[in-house]
């Protein structure tokens, strides 16, 4: 059993398979917390503490750990909740009703039900345990059951409590071309806040918290959570003076108010959550493994090959065809045209908005590109950025009125466009059925949905910042009920929309648009903290790079690509006969290693030289891959000892890589590990791993 009852004393254990979560009701209706850690089965060791004033200035809310805490009484912690009745009143007072646990395939579900002493406000808290992935999944939910509106205006989607100061926070920060910079910092006594504001997850931070308690990869304490949500966050992390340290994460309360109707719902999105005592390499495996049962589909990825960085907005139909054919012949199974296909699209300043297919760039239509591609035994995929429009457009002449704007101020464009205001219907209306024509009238498979400019203006409803996403998680879910073949990958110049929400309405993420191989490297090892591989689309372009100006033999830009799931953005109608042969090399190995890669376990091995070098394993059932990349060699460097991690000891193991070859145990590999010497700068190695 996963949800353990105390009845009598109201207390609620969750377990996993190594850890407890705990909380209780106190005599005043008042959800406590208790522990989340290491397992604990006996329920009946967990005590309610007494409720009692330190001074006047320490009040008993203040001191105490509540499970969910709202605002109103003597609070003066960050809570979850803030809702203003109709009557101006500004707190909520809650007690416990009831709770309820429904146990289905996948997980078994804790719900707890809290209504304000006043008010007809139900708070539904929902912990869904899913035991296996040693991982918890809350949420909250609102339901108005008054006559009358209550403004809600803070709605976080959970609270934790971990019992330690001075932890470390990390996160990510970042910019356009930059997404993904994990950084690490102490916790001291004050806040931390990680959020955003654009309306996208955004490219600065990203919605998750990681709270360790000095934790290695393999070793230490780790807490964590990630939210299932795009758009606007936040997350405050606070030590507080009594001895602990607390984290909230939800929907970002700056700019924000939902006004829920009588007899209306509203909740916050879910964040997945745990607790592990074995370092971020578990925390990984445990998210990783949680997004491959429950967010992501079985099938394994194409090979893509996409024209962006080839053409830019200059696409002509003669060329992509060109392309296509090059495309095939070097082995990609999946071709995507990017931007510049429609309306009046040869730069950043008109066509959004006017989907039609350009006719002095497809003069017999796009079918006649699509047609080839299938011929060729392709898959074909378009670009798009529905949200948007550009001030030229025959859209935004006929529809000024669809934008986010103040009638009485000048609306502001950004790369030249304007965000279409998602929250009205006949906006969602008419993105879903340029979309649904599009994905009717011709033999689409994948649809690329950019996003590149942040929110403003965002009209007089404070709720934009919630309903906009959702609309776009709306239109994506319905098209795929009707569409179920296509798949969605989601870019918001570059990296903007990584997140948990997201994945799963869309199947893959374009990680950044910075392509270059070795700034790829430091990208792709912070998404893999949280994000599964699978999801993570990465390219092998031209040098030098667009954004770096830098050279990088392509052997390396391969290795770097075949690490996540592999496209193609080079001018591949440039390359030479020793370029296509090796681009056609790598392409046919990737195929073949790619179900390690997509869907084994990652592991981001620890170096031991003072070289740059970087080192990933990837395990699936008996095989592997290691992964090797030196990207500067310093003077008098070293060799690298590299530790393999999650062998079986007793298992022998043969390693090939060039003319090498290396029979060792499982133990050997991970305790003593092999030396290996890179030479060179950008050198890179891929080695095979398989059980003898
Ligand atoms: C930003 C994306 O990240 C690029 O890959 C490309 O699709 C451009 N937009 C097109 O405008």
């Amino acid at each position: 059993m996963s949800i353990i009852v105390n009845e009598e004393r109201r207390i609620f254990l969750l377990q996993t398979l190594h850890n407890s979560y705990a909380f209780g009701v106190d005599d005043q209706g008042l959800l406590r917390h208790l522990y989340w850690g290491k397992k604990i089965d006996a329920i009946d060791d967990f005590e309610m503490p007494v409720l009692a004033e330190v001074s006047t200035n320490d009040p008993v809310f203040e001191i105490t750990r509540e499970e969910f805490p709202v605002y109103g009484r003597l609070r003066y912690k960050e809570h979850c909740l803030k809702v203003t009745f109709a009557d101006g009143c500004r707190e909520v007072d809650y007690i416990y009703e009831n709770y309820k646990i429904e146990n289905h395939k996948d997980y078994d579900e804790l719900i707890i039900t809290l209504k304000d002493s006043h008010y007809d406000l139900y708070i539904t808290l929902h912990y869904k345990v899913y035991g296996d992935f040693d991982l918890m999944e809350r949420s909250v939910t609102l339901r108005n059951a008054s006559q009358e509106n209550m403004a809600i205006e803070q709605l976080q989607s959970a609270q934790f409590h971990i019992p330690y100061e001075n932890l470390n926070f990390s996160n990510v920060h970042g910019h356009w071309g930059a997404e993904q910079q994990r950084f690490v910092q102490k916790v001291s006594y004050g806040k931390v806040v990680i959020e955003n504001r654009r309306g996208i997850s955004s490219h600065n931070h990203n919605p998750y918290f990681i709270l360790d308690h000095d934790a290695s990869e393999t070793q230490g304490e780790v807490y964590f959570g990630a939210l299932r949500r795009s758009g606007n966050f936040s997350g405050v992390v606070e030590q507080t003076p009594y001895g602990e340290t607390l984290v909230q994460m939800g929907l970002n309360d700056h700019d924000f108010c939902y006004n829920l109707a009588p007899g209306e719902e509203f909740s916050a999105p879910a964040i997945i959550c745990g607790y592990t005592n074995q370092g971020f390499e578990t925390m990984s495996h445990h998210l990783h493994h949680f997004a491959q049962a429950f967010i992501l589909d079985n099938d394994i990825r194409p090979v893509l090959y996409n024209s962006w960085e080839a053409t830019g907005f200059g696409v002509t139909c003669e060329e992509q065809l060109k392309l296509a054919k090059k495309a095939k012949e070097l082995g990609a199974e999946l071709f995507v045209v990017d931007d510049g296909w429609f309306g009046e699209r040869n730069g950043i300043k008109n066509g959004l908005g006017d989907w039609y297919v350009n006719k002095q760039k497809f003069p017999h239509g796009i079918d006649e590109l699509i047609d080839e591609v299938k011929s060729l035994g392709m898959m074909f995929g378009i670009w798009v950025e529905p949200e948007m429009v550009n001030p030229p457009t025959k859209l935004y002449k006929e529809h000024p009125d669809w934008i986010y704007h103040f009638a009485t101020r000048v609306s502001d464009t950004s790369r030249e466009q304007y965000v279409l205001d998602m929250t009205r219907e006949d906006v969602q209306q008419f993105v879903y059925q340029m979309l649904d024509d599009l994905l009717t009238s011709h033999d689409v498979d994948y649809i690329k949905w950019d996003a590149n400019r942040p929110i403003s203006q965002s009209n007089f409803d404070r709720s934009v910042w919630y309903k906009h996403i959702e609309a776009v998680y709306d239109i994506v879910k319905a098209l795929k009920k009707k569409h179920p073949h296509v798949l969605f990958e989601a870019c918001a110049s570059g990296g903007g929309r990584i997140d948990y929400g997201i994945l799963g309405i869309f199947d893959d993420f374009w990680t950044s648009d910075n392509t270059d191989a070795c700034d790829r490297l430091t990208i792709q090892d912070s998404y893999s903290y949280i994000y599964p591989i699978k999801a993570m689309r990465a390219w092998v372009t031209d040098c030098p790079n667009f954004i770096s100006n830098r050279d990088i033999p392509m052997r390396y830009r391969f290795h770097s690509a075949m690490m996540g799931t592999l496209g193609i953005g080079c001018n591949i109608l440039k390359f030479s006969d020793e370029e296509t042969k090796l681009a056609q090399e790598m392409i046919a190995l990737y195929k073949e290693i790619r179900p390690i890669v997509q869907e084994g376990d990652f592991y981001r091995l620890e170096n031991l030289s003072e070289d740059d070098y970087r080192s990933y394993e990837y395990l699936k059932d008996t095989k592997g891959l290691l992964f090797v990349f030196l990207s500067h060699t310093r003077i008098g460097h070293r060799p690298l000892t590299l530790k393999l991690r999650g062998l079986k000891k007793d298992t022998r193991y043969k390693l090939t890589y060039g003319d090498q070859e290396i029979h060792k145990s499982g133990a050997y590999l991970m305790e003593r590990g092999i030396d290996l010497r890179l030479s060179g700068d950008y050198a890179s190695e891929l080695i095979f791993i398989s059980e003898m």
